[in-house]
């Protein structure tokens, strides 16, 4: 099995060119069941993205990427369509839900395999079910698989959500899509990535509106061909490289960004004391020497995202004083907390507070772990350890960070795979 080694405490200076966004690109390649031909390009080439792929092409979707260009084109041949999506691809990717919505909107039936629990909690699907009920689905459970069915075709409703879900916002949308009429759905999910399906959708000729936390989409039966859509940066894998540069940048800048979409965690990094110079595409961002302890709680966008979590805690770690951070979005999310331990963090944990101790030396250690934020935790962490760090099950990394040692190594980090 394969591990990265980190020589810690080597001042990183350079540029990092952001990825396109991984969680933009999944519900995009799972509306392209709705489309015809499509070409993405900006597509991170991540095993997420592979994953889906993979499940597309089960589907009967065919898809041809050119890695160099980082592009993938999309053909909905509608023939030998498959509405099924197997249990062994949907469990290593939760968002292969996401093939739900689009499915029976369009084929007026699908068998989605129930994607399970994963190491951060139990992330159920109800909501998704519930939206898909909403518009007209009759939906079972049976033998570990969604069993959905609308033999007359979806009917556009109102829907609010009792809680805010980015997949289930994300369903909701794909299935209104094809529904007849209109579609209300309010408390949903805002994120970037949720706005970057809608302006791809819209590109396929839906009429989507958006205000705060409502969404309205007017059902689309006319198919139109040849989409290009180049997909947004991936603001958590920004902010991943930002937290290094803080950590251990004497300069770093960060490229192909959109700092607008990032607001709340620049205004977070800045009140810790970090300097950073900001323009319209990029950011230059300076290695501390005093860090500022913070007090804040995860929370959906505009709020700090959970999946930056892991990695602000690194950051807290060195700051001066107690920091709190509350875990609002994911019951199980501090599994990076024991490993930092055992590199001489010193943290405590009750119930959704991890409270941070700063600021504290880290010391290299063998460590692991069980999702990609908290793996990607555990290398900023190494950056600034003394010593060797070895990190074992580097497949969740693969998952979601793009190219992730090179793009260290040319700013002068010392980290080889083995
Ligand atoms: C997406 C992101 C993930 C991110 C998360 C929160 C993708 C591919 N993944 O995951 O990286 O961490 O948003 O920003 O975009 N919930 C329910 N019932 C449901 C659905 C969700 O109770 O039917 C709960 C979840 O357990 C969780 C919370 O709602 O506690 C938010 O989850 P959700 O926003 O749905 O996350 P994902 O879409 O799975």
């Amino acid at each position: 099995m394969q591990k990265l080694l980190i020589k810690g405490k080597r001042e990183l200076n350079g540029s990092i060119s952001i990825s396109g966004s991984k969680n933009a690109t999944l519900p995009i390649l799972a509306a392209s069941i709705l489309a015809n031909e499509i070409k993405l390009t900006n597509v991170p080439l991540v095993k997420d993205i592979f994953t889906m792929l993979e499940l597309l092409e089960f589907i009967g979707i065919k898809a041809k990427i050119k890695k160099r260009e980082k592009t993938i084109e999309l053909k909905n041949k509608k023939k030998n369509i498959n509405t099924l999506a197997p249990y062994k691809l949907v469990k290593t990717m939760r968002a292969g839900v996401l093939v739900l919505g689009p499915l029976l909107t369009k084929y007026k039936k699908a068998k989605v395999s129930l994607p399970g629990g994963c190491a951060i909690g139990t992330r159920p699907v109800d909501l998704h079910l519930l939206a898909l009920k909403k518009l007209g689905a009759k939906i079972k459970i049976k033998n570990g698989y969604i069993i959905a069915e609308a033999k007359r075709g979806l009917m556009g409703t109102k829907i609010k959500f009792p809680s805010i879900s980015v997949g289930a916002t994300e369903n909701a949308i794909l299935a209104a899509f094809g529904a007849s009429g209109k579609t209300i759905l309010t408390n949903c999910a805002v994120e970037p990535e949720i706005l970057d399906l809608i302006d791809f959708l819209k590109k396929l000729g839906c009429k989507i509106l958006i205000s705060k936390r409502k969404i309205i989409i007017q059902g689309k039966k006319n198919e139109v061909k040849n989409i290009k859509h180049r997909i947004i940066f991936d603001r958590i894998e920004a902010g991943t490289y930002l937290i290094a540069g803080a950590l251990a940048g004497k300069k770093i800048l960060i490229k192909n960004i959109n700092p607008k979409l990032i607001k709340y965690e620049l205004k977070i990094l800045k009140s810790m004391g970090i300097k950073m110079k900001i323009s319209k595409t990029w950011i230059c961002i300076y290695k501390s020497k005093l860090y500022k302890k913070i007090n804040l709680s995860t929370s959906p966008y505009p709020g700090f995202p959970t999946d930056l979590q892991a990695q602000l805690m690194v950051l807290m770690t060195q700051a001066k004083g107690s920091s709190k951070i509350k875990e609002n979005i994911f019951e199980n999310r501090f599994m990076h907390v024991p490993e930092l331990r055992r590199m001489g963090a010193r943290i405590e944990i009750k119930n959704k507070i991890a409270q941070v101790f700063g600021p504290t030396k880290l010391i290299g250690a063998e460590v692991m772990a069980t999702d990609l934020r908290a793996s990607v935790s555990l290398v900023l962490a190494g950056l600034i350890a003394e010593n060797r760090t070895i990190l074992n099950r580097i497949y969740h990394l693969d998952r979601g960070y793009e190219q992730l040692e090179e793009k260290l190594k040319k700013c002068k980090a010392e980290i080889k795979r083995v």
